[in-house]
């Protein structure tokens, strides 16, 4: 048991999906893996234990934001010795060049937030994917011709802000996408000399205020899911 999550030792796989919202996590473990079991639900962020064709799987909750997903990532590498994780969530588009529903595997993440220097001293506004899991994400879509571009994205703390305009940052270095958990995960993993990616469908394309309906959410985040899905079979 780690103080946020409640499973034991030996329940959490070496590989973990970690989506932001609970149910999510719950919708991956029903529809796509095998003799499930519920190894925590402390603040009802779920984790699920279970196996994806016969390989040992966990698919969990990150909870928003960099100080969230900063805690539960950092435990699940630190107290369940996981190896891997593959964040999978959702991006507003700063750019009408991205489409609803593409697909992004994040290279380098951009961030406002102090957690990376406060946390490990690493005094910097990027920080990349560890590891070889963006290396399998990209390599597993296109061995199921799936289209995933690569990008450089804001991981922002904030969601709703006074200005319109794009935010600085994102501007001057080229950001296509802001999500908000990124990089703090970059940054657990590479203070920890772990793996991990992150893979996003675009939700919203800002300019235009086009956005999924919470109908099409559920069935249009499907191939992020199988991707997240064969792509841990070859970390
Ligand atoms: N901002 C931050 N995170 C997001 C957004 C957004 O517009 N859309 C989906 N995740």
């Amino acid at each position: 048991m780690s103080l946020h999550i409640s499973a034991q030792p030996g329940e959490i796989a070496p590989v973990v999906l970690l989506a932001g919202d609970p149910l999510r996590a719950k919708y991956v473990a029903d529809h796509f893996l095998q003799n499930v079991k519920l190894v925590s639900n402390t603040r009802n962020a779920f984790y699920f234990t279970g196996s994806y064709k016969s390989k040992p799987l966990t698919v969990g909750a990150s909870g928003m934001g960099c100080p969230s997903i900063g805690i539960y990532s950092y435990e699940l590498y630190n107290e369940y010795n996981v190896d891997c994780i593959i964040r999978i969530g959702t991006c507003g588009a700063y750019t009408t060049e991205l489409k609803l529903y593409d697909l992004l595997n994040v290279d380098r993440a951009f961030s406002e937030s102090t957690y990376a220097k406060y946390a490990f001293g690493y005094d910097v506004a990027h920080l990349y994917h560890e590891g070889k899991a963006y290396a399998a994400i990209n390599d597993t879509a296109r061995t199921m011709n799936l289209t995933v571009q690569t990008a450089v994205i804001h991981s922002s703390d904030i969601f709703y802000r006074a200005s319109k305009g794009i935010p600085e940052i994102a501007e001057t270095n080229k950001c296509v996408a802001v999500e908000m958990e990124a990089y703090a995960l970059f940054a657990n993993a590479k203070h920890l000399q772990k793996s991990a990616a992150t893979l996003l469908t675009v939700s919203d394309i800002i300019p235009t205020h086009q956005k999924m309906s919470p109908g099409e959410r559920e069935k249009s985040l499907l191939p992020m899911m199988e991707l997240a899905l064969e792509a841990a079979l070859n970390v």
